[in-house]
């Protein structure tokens, strides 16, 4: 079973995202196992301090690096030989091939979300690689670790289900995305269904499909 830990300042964020649907049913089938680490718990001293401002001066707190590492060594200890993965702008981005690279793998992760103002640079000494999930700017890692582990956890061997996912997932490995699809009525506010999808000819239909599909990056 795979494990996926997420170092957070921001643990309730998760709640939701993985509760729910795919991921929800992943744990369940034990696809998958989430460990979610507030970085909180590893702040110094009795206010549980994790940022401090930066040296040379400057706007801005920046994550000291000692909770990060007591973090990430907590998780390393819970998962050995989880690879370490820091959700910054800065990264490389994150592709469909990765996505399916990291699902097909025995590795575990640990995700750490760094947040808006930085981090000591020091930590990138524990971090195996880093990943952006496009050119813009968000306040956190949060929202792009929950898309990275959406892209990974729905192609785990078995997770997906249903012979139609897998059909469209098969496609082309994997990498295609998705046709336009219609269901009833036929025609709806005078918007009609592509006639050959209504042929019943299965070889045109996949010639449509395949027509009719984008390539991932
Ligand atoms: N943290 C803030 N912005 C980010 C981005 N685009 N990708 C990954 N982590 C981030």
């Amino acid at each position: 079973m795979k494990k996926i830990q997420i170092i957070t300042l921001f643990p309730e964020m998760f709640e939701g995202v993985l509760n729910s649907s795919m991921m929800w049913k992943a744990q369940k089938e034990k696809a998958v196992e989430f460990r979610i680490i507030n970085l909180r718990d590893f702040g110094l001293g009795p206010r549980k301090q994790v940022d401090d401002t930066p040296y040379g001066g400057g706007d801005g707190m920046l994550l000291m690096p000692e909770p990060l590492f007591g973090a990430i060594n907590d998780a390393k200890n819970y998962a050995k030989g989880s690879k370490v993965v820091l959700m910054t702008p800065k990264g490389q981005r994150w592709k469909q091939s990765e996505a399916r690279g990291w699902a097909d793998s025995s590795d575990d992760y640990i995700l750490v979300c760094g947040r808006y103002e930085g981090y000591d640079e020091r930590i990138l000494t524990l971090v195996d690689k880093q990943v952006s999930v496009g050119d813009y700017v968000l306040t956190g890692g949060e929202l792009p670790a929950m898309t990275i582990i959406d892209s990974i956890v729905r192609l785990i061997p078995g997770v997906l289900g249903g012979e139609n996912s897998a059909e469209i997932e098969s496609f082309s490995d994997g990498e295609t995305l998705e046709f336009p699809q219609y269901t009833r009525p036929e025609v709806f506010n005078e918007m009609g269904v592509p006639k050959v999808l209504l042929s019943g000819n299965h070889a045109e239909i996949a010639k449509w499909r395949q027509e009719n599909s984008e390539k991932a990056e």
